[in-house]
């Protein structure tokens, strides 16, 4: 009877010890008190709750995404991708992984009303779980960049066996001030690879920019293939600024550039800029060309000496071509035909042309941008002015109805140069600094009612940069601040604030390689990455 009496005794203490272990390995870790509020955030959100706790981001972690939309289990694989890349760890994403899972990551759709304007999300931290809401995946996208800024450089080694990454604890409510947040990049004046431009979308997209406009033409060079017409790329893409060797986009290219800023949530303008600022076109093609003059290859920096002959059917055909073929592989719902500084084009002349354009982008299913002079013409209200100098202009824009996309070139052009010392940029508008960059107010600019202002935009003209770096150290930090302008309310911005927050964007930018103009007005974060493994490419 004693042994059976043992036995039992024994497998019970077993059983109880068993129980005992699993309860303490499932113990909820106890972190230091960590503050949401004070995070890496830009844009900072619309609100922000903390709740002084903390999510522990471990080997131990799975993300579970929606399943029925397909755009959140890519999400979902993305976020992936960037905490692997981040902090080199392994996360399943809607799967078993090879460890027993303790924490979720939800990426959910949700149809709250709360979440009804576009782009917004919520996000919930607690210590068990972090759950993203959104109507809509593009949402959650923007969700995801907010949770990859708070997710920690440096892991904890000493909370439990496992390394742990904890995310401070709470709630996050947002959504955009304005549904356009641009930047635009001139690769005419100095063509930039497609890697060039798919790395800068990776750096936008992080801070919730979501529109890429594309200067794709002008006197230097004519940088995208028109099936139709050669020679544009075969003549005016062998040439930019300075003599170098010039290059172009094939359709081809251009679609890759596409789908990639689609995965990025974000949307791609093309601009072919006319009448003016079309040597490059011309040369290819001289009977577009109305001055009398012989057209020869351009690559000085001076502006408005060129212009098509406006009075030719001949040139609107070939515009109908070129509107077509870019149209018929760009989703997005924008053309933008340039229309700045066409000082050789008799101002009838050029409002004949606009309005004809005008009639030719609609017939391809697209919404027509111009900048800021195309008001002059009588466009229709659903036409959008980019208002880079002329308030004269902007105001006839909000006459007409028009939606205006804000871009003033002594606020919001990003090859302004910082100051009379740097090293590449110009200075005809202004110079700005980080802060005169960041400290003004689009919603009131200028008188122009909120209501016709569809958003901003900061465009990095070429002239004077031709490689990665030297269009990294003009655009970074500054349009860092312009995705807060964009994105974050008026009443939540704050320079003082904002400069601690941008401070703190080193390690992200120095693991991207990104050769931004270290400003003195900013007490920039000593970098005090690493894990203990060489930074990745994200
Ligand atoms: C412009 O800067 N010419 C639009």
């Amino acid at each position: 009877m004693i042994k059976p009496i043992v036995t039992r005794i024994l497998s019970m203490l077993c059983i109880i010890a068993l129980i005992t272990a699993c309860q303490e390995e499932r113990k909820p870790i106890e972190f230091p008190p960590t503050d949401l509020a004070e995070g890496n955030m830009i844009p900072k959100p619309l609100k922000v709750i903390p709740t002084n706790k903390a999510f522990g981001l471990d080997r131990y972690t799975a993300i579970h995404t929606n399943q029925k939309d397909e755009g959140f289990a890519e999400i979902g694989h993305y976020l992936a991708d960037k905490i692997k890349a981040k902090i080199d760890l392994d996360i399943p994403v809607n799967e078993e992984g090879t460890n027993p899972i303790e924490r979720i990551i939800y990426i959910n759709q949700s149809d709250s009303l709360e979440l009804k304007a576009p782009e917004s999300y919520q996000l919930y931290i607690t210590q068990d779980s972090i759950i993203i809401n959104s109507n809509t995946a593009v949402g959650a996208f923007r969700g995801i960049q907010t949770l990859r800024q708070i997710i920690p450089e440096v892991g904890n080694d000493t909370l439990a066996e496992q390394r742990i990454w904890p995310i401070p604890s709470g709630k996050i409510i947002d959504r955009p001030t304005f549904g356009f947040r641009g930047a635009m990049l001139d690769v005419a004046r100095h063509f930039f690879s497609v890697a060039d431009v798919k790395k800068y979308i990776d750096l936008l997209a992080y801070y919730k920019i979501n529109v890429l406009h594309l200067h794709l033409t002008d006197d230097q060079g004519w940088r995208i293939e028109i099936k139709s017409w050669p020679k544009l790329t075969e003549i005016g893409g062998a040439t930019e600024v300075g003599g170098e060797s010039g290059g172009f986009y094939t359709q081809e290219d251009y679609k890759e550039i596409v789908a990639y800023a689609a995965r990025h949530h974000m949307t791609i303008i093309p601009e072919v800029d006319m009448p003016g600022h079309t040597n490059a076109a011309s040369v290819s093609y001289p009977f577009l060309n109305g001055n009398g003059k012989i057209v020869k290859p351009y690559e000085g920096t001076h502006v408005g000496f060129s212009t098509f002959d406006t009075r030719k059917d001949t040139v609107y055909a070939f515009i109908d071509d070129v509107v077509r073929e870019i149209s018929a592989i760009t989703p997005g719902p924008y053309f933008h035909i340039g229309g700045d500084e066409s000082h050789v084009t008799k101002k009838n002349d050029y409002i004949h042309f606009v309005e004809k354009v005008e009639k030719i982008v609609q017939k391809h299913g697209k919404r027509m941008i111009g900048w800021d002079e195309i008001a002059s013409a009588k466009v229709d209200t659903t036409s959008i002015s980019q208002y880079w100098s002329n308030g004269k202009n902007a105001q006839k824009a909000v006459k007409r109805g028009m939606k205006i996309i804000l871009s003033p070139a002594k606020k919001a052009y990003l090859d302004m140069q910082y100051d009379s010392l740097s090293k590449h940029g110009l200075h005809w508008a202004a110079y700005i600094p980080v802060d005169s960059a960041y400290i003004w107010t689009p919603e009131e600019y200028e008188g122009i009612p909120m209501d016709n202002i569809l958003g901003i935009e900061a465009p990095l003209w070429s002239e004077t940069i031709s490689n990665i770096g030297e269009l990294e150290y003009l655009a970074f930090p500054r349009i860092i601040g312009y995705s807060e302008l964009g994105w974050t309310t008026k009443e939540n911005r704050d320079w003082e604030n904002y400069k601690v927050r941008l401070a703190n964007q080193t390690p992200y930018l120095d693991r991207h390689k990104v050769n931004f103009y270290a400003s003195p007005l900013i007490d920039w974060k000593k970098n005090e990455n690493t894990n203990g493994n060489e930074p990745q490419d994200e």
